[in-house]
């Protein structure tokens, strides 16, 4: 997953590296385009060769969510790619971005039908709760029952369910949400503590610093593809 701030201040080389390393895995990788807002970034996705991206127009008014997020799939579908859109609004925060929790707003069944019918998206990210980046200390609060009235409406679409915001959350939880149609989690957080809490041990030379935090980073990527019941299935 590649975030937006990837394309900016000489960050093309680096969607070009993910791409090739992706084409030439002996496994299939999606490169995905997270969280895409403005409509240029997600134009510039799409011509980039990324599989798939996110279209986030979860700050816009409902109806201009859907103008947006319908324009964005149209194209990106002609280029064959999968569409993920987000409805409500999560909080937390994320890369800098802090969207304040009076903001956060749990996403709407009957909003739901209507966003996904007007946009022919592929994925919805939901907000049930969840928030990016670190729960509270008495920890997380999942809707699990509006997660299983949006599985009704999804599979009845044909459209799969994604949940952000899944580090932190217990095996039990993960468990509960597969149960209940969620078929694609992000996690951030966890990969990026892993790295900086490596970088904090000490190592002799600059190498072993780094193949040390990529290690730890692949640990927790791989902890978390046995949780979500995705390891060995390529
Ligand atoms: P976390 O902050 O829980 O890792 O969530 C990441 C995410 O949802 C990225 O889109």
């Amino acid at each position: 997953m590649i975030h937006p701030s990837a394309l900016k201040e000489g960050g093309l080389p680096l969607v070009a590296c993910c791409v090739s390393a992706a084409e030439h895995s002996s496994v299939p990788i999606t490169v995905h385009f997270d969280h895409g807002t403005s409509k240029l970034e997600l134009m510039e996705a799409i011509v980039l060769g990324f599989d798939s991206l996110m279209v986030d127009g979860s700050h816009l008014p409902f109806k201009d969510n859907i103008s947006h997020t319908k324009y964005i799939s149209f194209l990106a579908h002609s280029k064959g790619m999968l569409v993920e859109a987000e409805l409500g609004r999560l909080s937390g925060t994320e890369d800098g971005l802090t969207v304040e929790d009076y903001e956060a707003k749990l996403t709407d069944v009957n909003q739901a039908e209507e966003f996904i019918d007007e946009t022919d998206i592929d994925a919805l990210a939901v907000c049930i709760g969840n928030v990016h980046g670190k729960y509270p200390s008495s920890g997380p609060n999942l809707k699990l029952d509006l997660l299983k009235d949006l599985h009704a409406l999804s599979s009845k679409k044909g459209v799969l369910l994604v949940l952000h915001g899944a580090s932190g959350l217990s095996a039990e939880l993960i468990k509960g949400c597969i149960e209940r149609g969620v078929r694609k989690f992000n996690v951030n957080t966890e990969v990026r503590k892993a790295y900086m809490d490596s970088l904090s041990r000490p190592k002799s030379d600059l190498i072993h610093l780094m193949a040390s935090a990529k290690e730890a980073m692949k640990a927790v990527v791989a902890e978390k593809m046995r949780l979500f019941g995705s390891s060995g299935k390529a």
